[in-house]
């Protein structure tokens, strides 16, 4: 029978689907990753495993697992795993693109809001016993509606978010590799990286996690940002300087930032961010609505069976 690795606790119908025709192995510790030398102990006979983005797949392991077919990852991101090593192996990577989109992208959203009016501070001061009554300037934020918004990485998701703005009548710029048709059809303009970040309020940081894209939201990058620009990243926390956004937000070099993950996860309350006014941080839910996670599990859970019957792939990344 094939050995099929999960390594967090998944939704018991899905499980239910593999453990008909493969052996299952599941990693019940709900809050807890795999640790490295387990995961490296089961996969070493699996044909399938299906991974979390706290899990790396690299040449260590995938040597260790000369019957691997298939590795289904439980994310749109797949910077976890050494692709060229895969592909030497001929081992199939499949992540979990579309199902995310628009669950993200609202996030994306929540964060800007959150950030530009404050909502944080306010629940916190009201939470506190701190609120003295109404007046004209009192957690005064900025508005949204209208402003000129910055997308880095126009993929589907960046085109969900550019979606949304259209209601928020914002005039969206973006920089990426190429022109995105639906970006132009949404009215969003191609621009350079640095123009983008002269110009825009918000910067919303969505592009895919690469060697190219690793720590270009740097102090460089912060200085040609406004003042009262806000800074949003649903990306990978590797995107940037970690040290050189606390300052530019402590220095008031920009106005704010608002994140949802970090370069290195998780963040506890040592990190430099945390305590800075003007930071909205939240624990990496992008993709964590139920009925998402559920739609993630699902096409992980149907691209191993694809791959372990034989067939191809349903999103292969290669
Ligand atoms: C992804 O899919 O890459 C997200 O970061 C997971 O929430």
């Amino acid at each position: 029978m094939k050995k099929v690795v999960i390594t967090r606790n998944i939704n018991p119908d899905m499980l239910q689907k593999l453990r008909k025709d493969f052996e299952v192995i599941v990693w019940e510790a709900d809050e807890q990753p795999m640790p490295r030398e387990k995961f490296l102990a089961e996969t070493r006979d699996a044909h399938a495993v299906l991974t979390m983005l706290s899990d790396k797949v690299d040449e260590e392991m995938l040597q260790n697992a000369p019957e691997l077919k298939v590795v289904a990852n439980l994310a749109v991101g797949f910077d976890n795993i050494d692709l060229a090593a895969a592909e030497r192996r001929e081992v199939v990577i499949a992540n979990t693109p579309d199902v995310l989109t628009e669950t993200t992208a609202e996030l994306a959203f929540t964060l800007m809001l959150t950030s530009a009016r404050r909502v944080l501070e306010a629940n916190q001061e009201l939470m506190d016993g701190e609120w003295s009554g109404w007046s004209p300037y009192h957690m005064a934020g900025t508005d949204v509606f209208g402003k000129t918004i910055g997308i880095f990485g126009m993929g589907s998701i960046g085109v969900s978010f550019a979606r949304r703005l259209k209601g928020f009548n914002c005039n969206v710029l973006y920089h990426n590799r190429s022109e995105s048709e639906e970006a132009r059809a949404l009215g969003a303009k191609l621009t350079s990286f640095e123009s983008m970040l002269e110009r825009s309020d918000f910067v919303l940081c969505s592009a895919p996690l690469t060697n190219q894209t690793k720590h270009t939201f740097d102090k460089k990058a912060f200085s040609l940002m406004k003042n009262s620009a806000h800074f949003i990243n649903i990306g990978r926390g590797a995107h940037v300087v970690e040290a050189d956004l606390a300052e530019a937000v402590k220095s008031g070099e920009i106005g704010g930032a608002a994140l949802d993950v970090y370069e290195n996860e998780p963040i506890g309350a040592d990190h430099p961010f945390v305590g800075l006014n003007n930071m909205t941080l939240l624990p990496h839910i992008g993709s964590a609505s139920v009925a998402t996670r559920n739609n993630m599990m699902n096409l992980c859970v149907n691209n191993i069976m694809e791959v372990l019957n034989g067939g191809q792939a349903i999103t292969p990344v290669q």
